[in-house]
């Protein structure tokens, strides 16, 4: 496997952001298909912008750098602004992944996606499922979704849901940071 950037080294080395929330205004918590590795993610928002973000993961050297790649990221956005984060983004703000790493960058844009969805219902709006926040089109998302579902169920033989972003294999460096 190639080798982590320099960049990636220094978050695994020094993870910034580390812990819990108090008092959290949203959380996300998500395992990573394709390994089963966690991440819980918290936000503090303040007049629609996101003050704070602290984060526990349970996974590889990547998960972590991303983890806390994410957290530097996203503290300053606008829920808006960070909804547009997405995992390729942070994986090129820490120089890049080796390709079979590239699914551990998933963690992060799941558990932020979930984050601002359980903020977003805590103030009574919700995300559509395409991931817009003003989507005009909700119910044509809906249907789409369910099809996609139904067609992956009867292609694999099984309900439960995939995510969209890597397939690869699972690595070899499980490491445990901040629970
Ligand atoms: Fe599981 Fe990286 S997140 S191997």
């Amino acid at each position: 496997m190639e080798p982590y950037s320099e960049k990636v080294m220094d978050h695994v080395r020094n993870p910034r952001n580390v812990g819990e929330i108090a008092d959290p205004d949203g959380v996300g918590e998500v395992g990573n298909p394709v390994c089963g590795d966690m991440m819980r993610l918290g936000i503090k928002v303040r007049d629609n912008r996101i003050v704070d973000a602290k984060f526990q993961t349970f996974g590889c050297g990547a998960a972590i750098a991303v983890s806390s790649m994410l957290t530097e990221m996203v503290i300053g956005k606008t829920i808006e602004e960070a909804l547009r984060i997405s995992n390729r983004m942070v994986a090129e703000a820490l120089n890049g992944l080796p390709p079979v790493k590239m699914h551990c960058s998933a963690l992060g844009e799941d558990a932020l996606r979930a984050a601002i969805r359980d903020y977003l219902s805590r103030q009574g709006c919700e995300l559509c499922v395409c991931g817009e926040l003003d989507c005009p089109h909700r119910q044509d998302c809906e249907d789409r979704r369910r099809t996609r579902e139904k067609a992956h169920a009867a292609a694999h033989g099984h309900a439960h849901g995939h995510g969209e972003h890597g397939d690869d294999k699972h690595g070899d460096d499980e490491t445990e940071e901040g629970a």
